[in-house]
């Protein structure tokens, strides 16, 4: 049997969630091409999508974006317990233990029924934003801010991370962020949070791992590694030069390559419409140009390799508009992928619900002499 290296190419289950074609750079929700979805959904329309397989019916939407809302607020508990994480923590493991510290205050944590799974996926989902925009606070050295219910889910996390109501054209941007980020297949956070969950763990423990699982550079870890790239680069005359330099060296760009486009990433080029209108309107246009000088010059030695730029190229230059330093761009990806992690959750169950167990090549030595302590070299 030949070796998958990385998995590429393995096909372990099957999905009506998301279809990405990566020769043409195309992705759906449920069929729907995600363009469309950026531009006239909501965050919670396309999680109603994402959970139920169908668009919401008017009435339908109304109910499922109040069940969100009233499941925003956080345990008094654990508002008590994020005063003694550390401060200094990265974000990611801020949310990582948040969302375990959750699951113990679940007195049915284990229940896996589809009806829990469902109800507790829902108050993850509601419940991200707000452990997000709270760290956000504690770090700042304020008090986190209660949620509100009149707001939209985008909305609502941007006055809970930034303290003041957000205009609506700064909601719309955040919404549409969201919206892009919350589902993409087999991702290695959605394939840890299946795997997890094959052995019938509970949900957090599951979201737990996936969150884990995100924080790193070659995952959800690179948006913000694109933002430290920018600040290395300093200016947009230094740009050629640094990537030249970077490529000679062998080393990698962040915010270009996927494991599945071999063009560019379709959600790289609705966000950099967002970042060009950013960029336009509230001056961030410096670090724009130093993404526009890197895509064009790594381009010439890359996209013959079919590495083009992918979703986090352009996002943080959103989410520093919108308020947040880089060490919080990761999380907002976590904000929006918990919907795809639940949806995959859901649909697995029902689907499959096999244990995963790959395997590997043995390469090793068989009937290897066990030496005794003392008479090892
Ligand atoms: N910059 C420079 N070279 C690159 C880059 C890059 N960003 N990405 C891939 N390459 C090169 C590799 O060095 C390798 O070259 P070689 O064949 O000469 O050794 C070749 O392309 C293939 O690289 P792999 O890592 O084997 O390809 P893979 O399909 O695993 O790459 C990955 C996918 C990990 C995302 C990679 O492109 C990368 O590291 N990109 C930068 C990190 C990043 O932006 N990650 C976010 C991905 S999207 C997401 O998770 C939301």
């Amino acid at each position: 049997m030949e070796v998958a290296r990385g998995l590429e190419g393995v096909l372990f289950t099957e999905t009506r969630m998301c279809f990405i074609d990566g020769e043409t750079g195309k992705l759906y929700y449920y069929g729907i091409p995600i363009q469309e979805l950026a531009e006239k959904s909501s965050f919670e329309e396309t999680t109603f999508l994402l959970l139920h397989g169908r668009l919401p019916r008017r009435q339908e939407l109304e109910e499922f974006s109040a069940a969100l809302a009233r499941r925003r607020a956080l345990p008094a508990h654990l508002l008590e317990s994020f005063k003694r994480y550390p401060l200094s923590a990265h974000p990611m493991s801020f949310l990582r233990t948040a969302v375990s510290e959750l699951g113990m205050l679940d007195p049915t944590e284990g229940d896996i029924s589809r009806e829990a799974l469902y109800e507790k996926g829902l108050d993850l989902i509601a419940k991200f934003a707000t452990i997000v925009a709270a760290n956000k606070r504690l770090k700042e050295g304020k008090e986190p801010i209660p949620p509100r219910e009149d707001l939209s889910h985008a909305a609502n996390f941007l006055y809970m991370a930034n303290g003041v109501e957000p205009s609506p054209e700064q909601a719309r941007l955040m919404d549409a962020a969201l919206i892009l980020h919350a589902e993409h297949g087999f991702n290695a956070s959605t394939f840890t949070a299946i795997a997890a969950f094959s052995t019938q763990t509970d949900l957090y423990s599951a979201i737990t791992a996936a969150v884990a699982s995100l924080k790193g550079p070659r995952h959800g870890g690179a948006n913000e590694a694109v933002m430290k790239m920018i600040q290395e680069i300093g200016s947009p005359e230094r740009a050629r030069e640094w990537v030249r330099e970077k490529l000679a060296k062998k080393e990698r760009i962040m915010g270009m390559g996927h494991r599945v486009y071999k063009t560019v990433d379709p959600r790289a080029g609705v966000l950099e419409r967002l970042a060009r209108l950013v960029a336009e309107k509230h001056g961030h246009s410096k670090e724009y140009q130093i993404l526009k000088i890197v895509e064009e010059e790594a381009g010439k030695v890359l996209n013959p390799k079919g590495i083009y730029p992918n979703v986090d190229f352009y996002s943080g230059v959103v989410y520093s508009d919108l308020g947040f330093s880089l060490e919080f761009f990761t999380p907002i990806f976590a904000v929006a992928r918990i919907v795809g992690w639940v949806g995959h959750i859901l649909e697995y169950q029902e689907l499959d619900n096999r244990l995963l167990r790959p395997d590997a090549k043995y390469i090793g030595e068989l009937d290897v002499p066990y030496v005794p302590l003392e008479a090892r070299e």
